[in-house]
């Protein structure tokens, strides 16, 4: 052991335990040291639940070992326990489960050694998995993008899907939880670093009216990155918690493809409302998308679906759709697997140019057959997440008024709303209405005499309205409408203020 590595150890003997009993050296908590250029990096395992009361354990570790001289920084992460069978302290190692494996905490001191344990599997196989549920303050909603295997074009899903969140009138946010290859940098354009805000935390990235955490933006490109595997769970809390993500409607998590055992943790101590399975047609695939959705299951997220993509071909000169991988898998097996089934995604030329060159299809061209798609199975989704969440909404009855001037709204509540035509087009929750950043969003002026031309039912979650201008991207959910309805005096005000001040008329 180093000089300093064994002044680091010695230093951290005078933090107490979770219970302030012993210290946390002596406890076994301090999994590994380890020191690049001066900089020390270790993490201290606690019971999951326990990890924001703990904060303080982490920052009192920091301080100390701060001051020792030569050091010139610190950084501490807590590693959330994995699951029960593992004691707040661990136990002496002793093989569980399979056998193969010991407590991962005694396995790290016994190691001692650094830099040999990447990719080191962060949850116990064989141990009952349990699902930690504290939230994450402002965020309604967690949702989990996953995918049984790599390359499926879940990262490019998980951006439109949150794309189309937004779409339909959601706050949102995208986190990027693939620690060893993360995409949203590319695949959202954003470069540079978050900005730190009082207490330490960070400031999420933002583009296209979304909020962005990933780890893309912490380290330089071309930067391999290894992990120990408990960091990386210490890695993801810290990216999930000390953020600044605000209120959000719904958070978007891009997971690391593969169900091994990161990715597993995640699903266990991420608070998750819901989890969707991204698959490509082909048989393979959606074997390892039956390994998704077991192990999500496993943990006991609710399903809200799967997207079959590159589902299709659409030839760009000719428009024409070939069925390249045979049709109507996906389908089929989520009908089987008795999981919704949210759309399919075509593989066309523009989704991929467009993702890898950060323009994401969904944000910049809205009208696109594609954007569409993926509003839908946005719509969809959240109706799924708000069904699980105990809030579903039952179809209300929709009916034109007075030559399309109005949209006569009755809830299975029973309460009835008539919505101007004008009202519901300017707040239409399209991209390019609602869709993006205040300053960035279009405010559409000159619709008094706007009228509803036709009503088209999407599933039984939402309703497209046609408008005679031509507008027909809007996506109404249930709970877009019923919003409106509640808050209409408010957002009429807000709207009629947001026209004087871009100098527009109605
Ligand atoms: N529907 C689509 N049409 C055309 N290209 C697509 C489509 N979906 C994804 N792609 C392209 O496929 C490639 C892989 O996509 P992506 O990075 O989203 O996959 P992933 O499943 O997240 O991969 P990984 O497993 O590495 O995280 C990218 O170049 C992307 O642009
Ligand atoms: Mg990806």
């Amino acid at each position: 052991m180093s000089d300093l590595k064994a002044q680091v150890v010695e230093r951290l003997r005078r933090v107490k335990g979770p219970d302030l009993e012993g210290n946390i050296v002596d406890l076994g908590l301090v999994s590994d040291v380890l020191i690049k250029d001066g900089r020390v990096y270790f993490s201290i395992t606690v019971p999951a639940a326990r990890a924001e009361e703990l904060e303080p354990l982490r920052g009192a570790a920091e301080k100390v070992v701060k001051e020792i001289e030569g050091v010139a920084g610190v950084v501490a992460v807590l590693t959330a326990e994995a699951g029960p069978g593992q004691a707040t302290r661990p136990a002496p190692a002793k093989p569980a489960g399979n056998g193969r494996e010991h407590p991962r905490v005694a396995e790290a001191r016994a190691r001692g050694a650094a830099g040999d344990a990447a990719h080191r599997p962060a949850a116990q196989p064989g141990a009952a998995p349990v699902r930690q549920t504290q939230g994450v303050p402002g965020v309604k909603h967690i949702v989990a993008v996953a995918s049984g295997k790599g390359g499926v074009g879940k990262s490019t899903v998980a951006v439109n899907l949150a794309l189309g969140f937004q779409a339909i009138g959601l706050k949102t946010g995208i986190m990027d939880a693939d620690i060893y290859g993360p995409s949203q940098p590319r695949l959202l354009g954003i470069t540079g670093k978050p900005a730190q805000a009082e207490g330490k935390k960070l400031v999420p990235m933002e583009a296209y009216g979304l909020k962005s955490m990933s780890m893309g933006y912490m380290v330089d490109e071309g930067t391999p990155i290894v992990w120990r595997g408990p960091m990386v769970v210490g890695a993801l809390n810290q990216m999930l918690r000390e953020v600044l993500w605000g209120d959000l409607d719904v958070l978007v998590i891009d997971m690391p493809p593969g169900t091994g055992d990161v990715q597993l943790t995640i699903a266990q101590q991420v608070p998750l409302a819901g989890a969707v399975i991204v698959s490509t047609p082909q048989d393979l695939a959606l074997i390892d998308a039956r390994k998704g959705l077991a192990m999500f299951k496993k943990v006991s997220v609710p399903l809200l679906g799967i997207v079959e993509n590159m589902s299709y071909f659409i030839a760009p000169d000719t428009g024409k759709r070939y069925d390249i991988f045979g049709h109507g898998g996906a389908k089929a097996e989520a009908e089987k697997l008795d999981v919704p089934f949210l759309g399919e995604v075509p593989l066309t030329i523009e989704v991929r140019e467009t993702s890898d060159a950060g323009k994401p299809i969904t944000a910049t061209a809205p009208e696109s057959p594609s954007a569409q798609v993926f509003r839908e199975i946005a719509a969809k989704a959240w109706a799924e997440l708000e069904r699980a969440a105990g809030r579903g909404m039952k179809p209300p009855k929709l009916e034109v008024m007075h030559g399309g001037e109005a949209l006569r709204v009755s809830f299975a509540t029973r309460d009835e709303h008539e919505l101007p035509a004008e009202f519901l087009r300017v707040l239409s929750p399209s991209a390019e209405v609602q869709g993006h950043s205040k300053e960035q969003r279009v405010t559409v002026g000159g619709k008094k005499n706007v009228k509803i031309r036709e009503l088209r039912g999407v599933g039984n979650y939402a309703v497209r309205i046609v408008f005679d201008d031509g507008h027909d991207t809007g996506l109404f959910t249930w709970s877009y409408l019923h919003m409106l309805s509640l808050q209409k005096d408010k957002r009429w005000g807000e709207y009629l203020a947001e026209l004087k001040t871009k100098g527009l008329s109605r």
